[in-house]
């Protein structure tokens, strides 16, 4: 029996990581709601639940922070290649190549150190992604790698160059936390397979920013934003909504393979767009992203999912468009990390079948008598 395209209904494997509950009513990180998650952690702690399977005790969680905030700063040789690149790249391209390049540059040796390497990825991906941008978009010097700070507080106070408000700090950090994981999505899937093979940990990774690029996965928040931006009002929203379904376009941060009805974490991120909607005084993007979820809702029965609020509340961060969808890399890595070591622990080769549908066999034809 062959399975229907995209696997969809197939499971593929196990996972101890982390579980949509049954009929896509909830996601738990190793046994953790994404409720009490969002509420109460911080995304480092979160990362270590998904790397090393328990929460850490305040020892291990300041030992962890530390160590990556030591190990944020890129080596040279990968941000001299980066500084290479045309402006014009779009930055998952920049990310996926530094990536690459430090994986020549600093080579996973054997498969004993692989925590060691996962932590230097967490670490140094935002720093890679900003030195680029803040270098080569901006004209602006790369700003240093903020020593000390988690990568909510890292991230921003590198792409703004001051210390964020608290509020915007936390909605960051809420945002990490729902993007850390999510079982076996396309991207992390991608990066077992490559792991099924023993190949290292950067060609696990750099396979996964690949696969998390295209607009109906990882790409979607940016494609929303780019949609939501020319609306003026919510009355242009019903009315783009209604076009683009009539013309059978997809709206970019709707629907999704696992939960047909809400996506349990989109209704933990709008409130924080709301908020910040209401701190910033935005009188028009929050209405009209309301306005497009009764559409969707009411025309296709179909519910935001994560991508969706986060289109706005990165806008209200003062986060480039361009930057959503490495942004949502950065907080992913922990969970292909934690996946990659789960698939070597497996050791199995993934190497399904395929039903053949092309020509019955024929001979050839030598290319003198192909005229
Ligand atoms: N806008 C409009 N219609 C949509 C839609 C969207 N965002 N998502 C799904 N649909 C429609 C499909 O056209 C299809 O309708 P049909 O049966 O009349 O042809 C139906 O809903 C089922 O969609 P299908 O493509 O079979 O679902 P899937 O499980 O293969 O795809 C997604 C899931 C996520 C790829 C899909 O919902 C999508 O493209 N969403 C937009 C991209 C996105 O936000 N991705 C991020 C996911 S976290």
């Amino acid at each position: 029996m062959s399975a229907g395209a995209g696997l969809a209904g197939v499971v593929a494997g196990e996972t101890a990581i982390s579980t949509v509950e049954a009929d896509g009513r909830g996601l738990r990180y190793r046994g953790y709601a994404i409720e009490d998650l969002a509420a109460h952690a911080r995304f480092e702690e979160v990362a270590f639940l998904l790397l090393y399977g328990e929460l850490p005790d305040r020892r291990a969680l300041a030992d962890f922070e530390a160590r990556t905030a030591r190990l944020r700063a890129p080596p040279a040789a990968v941000t001299a290649i980066l500084d290479a690149l045309p402006g014009g790249v779009h930055p998952m391209d920049a990310l996926r190549s530094a990536v690459s390049v430090l994986g020549a540059v600093e080579p996973e040796r054997g498969f004993e150190g692989q925590e060691a390497v996962a932590e230097r990825l967490l670490a140094v991906l935002p720093a890679l992604l900003l030195h680029w941008y803040t270098r080569i978009d901006t004209g602006i010097a790369p700003r240093s790698a903020a020593d000390g700070a988690g990568l909510a507080e890292a991230f921003l106070r590198m792409l703004h160059g001051r210390t964020p408000p608290p509020t915007h700090r936390r909605a960051l950090e809420v945002s990490l936390i729902l993007y850390a994981e999510h079982e076996f999505n396309a991207s992390t899937f991608a990066a077992r397979v490559t792991a099924s093979t023993r190949a290292d940990l950067h060609s696990c990774i750099t396979t996964a920013i690949g696969t998390l690029r295209g607009p109906l996965h990882g790409g979607a928040n940016e494609a929303a934003m780019a949609f939501l931006d020319p609306l003026a009002d919510p009355d242009a929203a019903e009315a783009a909504v209604l076009d683009a379904l009539r013309a059978h376009r997809r709206v970019m941060g709707f629907g999704h393979r696992v939960y047909r009805g809400e996506d349990p974490r989109s209704a933990l991120i709008k409130p924080w767009s709301r908020r910040l909607a209401a701190e910033a005084r935005d009188e028009r993007l929050f209405a009209v992203s309301e306005r497009v979820e009764a559409v969707m809702r009411r025309e296709k029965g179909l519910f935001p999912n994560l991508d969706f609020y986060s289109a706005s509340l990165y806008r209200f961060l003062g986060i480039p468009t361009a930057l959503y969808t490495p942004l949502f890399a950065c907080a992913r890595m922990a969970g292909w990390a934690a996946h990659v070591i789960e698939q070597r622990r497996v050791g199995r080769l993934i190497r399904p079948l395929a039903r053949y549908t092309g020509p019955a066999p024929r001979p050839y034809v030598p290319l003198e008598a192909r005229g």
